[in-house]
């Protein structure tokens, strides 16, 4: 049996914090409303002129020194992305690139913010199958350039960072990714889209006008598809692994609100001291969420050597996806 292994992780936020109070300054709300709904009290935004690549190869270069690969020793990348630096070439493509990854090939995923483990998903089979032995995957989002700042219901919301993990094959023993588990459904473009800029509605004065280039969200109509589908998905890797709730060693969610999170460990009867939980620090980053999740639950000692990890996640499409790790 081959396992995917996590060689390496590694996370990148941008330095300038947004808090909660700075935001009641550009639009109509306050810390009580932003922390009582979501738990966020500040997200990070990146600075003019930076990138979703500078971000996903930041977060790459610490997974890659960890791992203690070479450059050339990386043959697929997989970047898990809505915010790509541009519509083509892939930001996978542009990684590679900044980090000299030149026997690789590359493409980007896009699955809202399940996007991280969706590449978690095809790297693993990539692995499994035999066709590769070593995948940098990078989950990185820069949300703060489609988001609506005069739109109070989603500018609260979001943040920009990203994180990245080695995976490599593994022989020796049962450590590594147990297994993935991927469902979209697809006519939901109404609870959560960015309309223009592609074939449907190419970038014109109008679609600028109508402020068409931001993320469109029906928070309440995400907020129940999320509890339930993020606790379906939970359930269902822990089932496929003949496991038990209590066989977790940590749940590490998708991190948007933390309501959701609260509400999914309830329904799965999961105790909150093993969830991991840092969405106060930077709200939602979409695809960075999970990979800057682990990398922190890993670094801070929460995830050790041989524990069993469970991640889940939910974002447009919708899709929503979940993979258990014996770390
Ligand atoms: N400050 C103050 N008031 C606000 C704000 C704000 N920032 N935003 C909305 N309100 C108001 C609304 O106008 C509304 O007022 P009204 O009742 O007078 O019309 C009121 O607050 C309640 O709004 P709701 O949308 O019903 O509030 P809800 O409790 O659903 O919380 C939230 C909203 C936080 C967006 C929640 O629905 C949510 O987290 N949904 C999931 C969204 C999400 O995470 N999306 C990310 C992508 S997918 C994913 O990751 C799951």
């Amino acid at each position: 049996m081959i396992y995917s292994k996590i060689a390496g992780i590694g996370s990148f936020v941008p330095e300038k914090v947004l808090t909660n109070e700075e935001l009641c300054n550009i639009v109509d709300t306050s810390d009580e409303w932003i922390t009582s709904r979501t738990g966020i009290k500040e997200r990070r935004i990146a600075e003019k002129g930076l990138t979703t690549s500078d971000i996903a190869a930041a977060a790459a270069k610490k997974a890659l020194d960890i791992s203690g690969l070479k450059p050339e020793d990386i043959e697929l990348i997989l970047v898990g992305t809505i915010t790509p630096d541009m519509i083509f070439p892939s930001t996978a493509c542009i990684v590679q690139d900044k980090l000299g990854l030149k026997n690789a090939a590359a493409f980007d995923i896009s699955a809202g913010c399940s996007g991280f483990i969706y590449s978690l998903s095809v790297a693993d089979s990539f692995i499994k199958s035999g066709k590769y032995k070593n995948i940098l995957v990078i989950g990185a989002d820069l949300l703060s350039r489609i988001t609506d700042y005069e739109d109070r219901s989603t500018c609260v919301l979001f943040g920009d960072g990203g994180g990245a993990a080695v995976l490599t094959a593994n022989i020796q023993n049962n450590r590594g990714i147990l297994s993935t588990h991927m469902h979209s459904k697809g006519g939901h473009d109404d609870i959560l889209m960015l309309k223009a800029g592609g074939s449907l509605m190419p970038a014109s004065l109008e679609s600028v006008n109508g402020r068409e280039h931001y993320i469109k969200m029906k928070g309440s109509e995400l907020f129940r598809y999320a509890v339930n589908y993020l606790k379906d998905i939970a359930q269902e890797a822990i089932d496929f692994n003949g496991l038990k709730p209590e066989d977790i060693d940590l749940f590490v969610p998708h991190q948007a609100n933390v309501r959701i999170i609260e509400a999914t460990a309830k329904k799965l009867k999961f105790p909150m001291e093993r969830v991991f939980v840092n969405v106060e620090k930077y709200g939602n980053t979409s695809s960075g969420s999970i990979p800057i999740a682990l990398d922190e639950a890993y670094k801070s000692g929460r995830i050790k050597e041989n524990d069993i990890v469970l991640i889940d996640a939910i974002g447009a499409g919708l899709t929503w996806a979940s993979s258990i790790i014996r770390w």
